[in-house]
């Protein structure tokens, strides 16, 4: 029986889904006792059975001899280097995201900094999207810019003109090695045209000598319902954090690509310590076989609590969710990029702190927490919390303002999560001076 199996990618002819692929791929039952499910490998080190295949496994971990067909990235070596239960979430994650390879690491961020770490030097220069993740913002603007890389915003990623205009301004500064996308945005949800910019970055390759790589965050709405390498990222990124791991119970990070992209971030990884420990790969391999239940029914349910925010004329100016907005290209690029909406999104009320206080101290089921993508419903105020440590006047241009409020939505009945938005609006706007907007 031993791995006849437990790869396999397709039946009768036709192609395996990925849902079916998450409860078998990359795990062979005979190298466990026969064990259904993979034991957590609480391992250190692994040994060897000569001392020639040491040398052997060793000069693959190192990058310098490529793995074996078929043995992922080689022999077991040291945990910090591979081990079984990174191994079998990575083949996992590659396959649901139509990429050749997958990295596991040991945080969402912990992802982007290999990326950066592995693809860009002091002196490079840098062009990302804004806003981002506030941590992401963060690290490029105040981290990455003290190693020498300098990096460019650009705010319109559905523009062929912003993007040109901010390679121009980058190449000023010094060569540019990467493009940097996070859609749907976080906390906006405002969506990039991966293949505009693919198509984009190549034109302009042709006439500066430059070609910097595609990255993209897929945190929001991947792999389930969007899958950027299809559509010309070089490298996607995640924070397993939040959909994947999906239970607010760990902490993980993951990056897909070509073999080739992923090798120098596989060096980054090892030399730097940034890999997953096997209890939290075990618990996202356990996650993964209900992901796309998951994603689809909290998706279900957080159109319906959108569609309740357009609807209502209590208080939001704006809902900001991919299915409810009036602007058109953002609708063409969510038809043609997105198989579904994903069940983040936020609402903007007036640009108001007190009044959003009010707001999120009156909501009860919603939890008041950052991080998104577990079965309970969370709601959070980035201006003050995930998006503070980013400066005022890139929170304004970004459109974080004071009256954001972002909505995760989880697993419970999304009437009651209506319920619940319903009265916190009430209570936030009884004797207040916005009574009157509410009545
Ligand atoms: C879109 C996005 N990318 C990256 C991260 C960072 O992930 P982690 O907290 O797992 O390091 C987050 C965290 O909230 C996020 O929302």
């Amino acid at each position: 029986m031993s791995g006849k199996n437990f790869r396999r990618t397709e039946l009768g002819g036709k192609p395996l889904h990925p849902s079916t692929q998450m409860t078998a791929y990359g795990y062979d039952p005979a190298l466990s006792e026969g064990a259904v499910k993979p034991p957590v490998f609480l391992t250190s080190t692994f040994v060897f059975e000569t001392a020639e295949q040491g040398a052997d496994f060793f000069d693959v971990v190192a990058g310098r001899k490529p793995a074996p067909e078929g043995m992922g990235a080689g022999g077991l070596v040291y945990s910090r280097f591979n081990h079984p239960n990174t191994e079998i979430v990575e083949d996992r994650l590659a396959i649901y995201d139509k990429a050749e390879k997958a990295l596991l690491t040991s945080s969402g961020m912990a992802a982007i900094s290999a990326v950066a770490l592995a693809h860009l030097r002091p002196g490079d220069a840098l062009v990302h999207y804004t806003p981002l993740y506030g941590g992401t913002e963060t690290l490029f603007g105040k981290v990455l810019s003290g190693w020498g890389v300098k990096p460019i915003p650009f705010t319109d990623g559905a523009s062929e003109a912003a993007l040109l205009y901010a390679l121009e301004k980058a190449a000023r500064h010094g060569p540019v090695k990467m493009v940097y996308l996070e859609t749907p945005a976080n906390p906006t949800n405002a969506l990039t045209d991966i293949k505009l910019i693919r198509e984009t970055v190549d034109h302009w390759a042709m006439t500066s000598g430059q070609k910097p790589i595609i990255v993209c965050d897929n945190t929001m709405m991947g792999p389930v319902f969007q899958r950027p390498i299809e559509f010309g990222a070089d490298i996607c990124v995640y924070s397993l954090t939040k959909y994947v791991g999906g239970h607010s119970d760990l902490v993980a990070g993951g990056i897909t690509g070509s073999a080739e992209m992923l090798q120098p971030i596989r060096q980054a990884r090892s030399a730097y310590g940034f890999q997953l420990d096997p209890h939290s790969s075990w618990m996202l391999a356990r996650s993964m076989e209900t992901l796309s239940l998951r994603m689809e029914r909290a998706a279900e349910s957080g159109r319906k609590v959108a569609q309740w925010l357009a609807q209502n004329d209590m208080i939001p100016y704006d809902i900001m969710h991919p299915e409810f907005t009036n602007d058109p290209k953002q609708r063409d690029i969510y038809d043609s990029q997105c198989t579904g909406p994903g069940s983040t999104f936020s609402f903007v009320v007036e640009d108001n702190r007190d009044l959003a206080f009010r707001i999120l101290n009156g909501m009860t089921l919603f939890k008041l927490a950052v991080s998104l993508g577990g079965t309970e419903s969370l709601v959070c105020h980035p201006a003050s919390t995930t998006h503070s440590g980013v400066p005022i006047e890139a929170r304004k241009m970004a459109g974080v303002t004071e009256g954001l409020i972002r909505l995760s939505v989880g697993l419970e009945h999304p009437d009651d999560l209506i319920r619940d938005l319903e009265q916190a609006f009430k209570s936030a706007t009884q004797g207040g001076p916005h009574a009157t907007a509410a009545e």
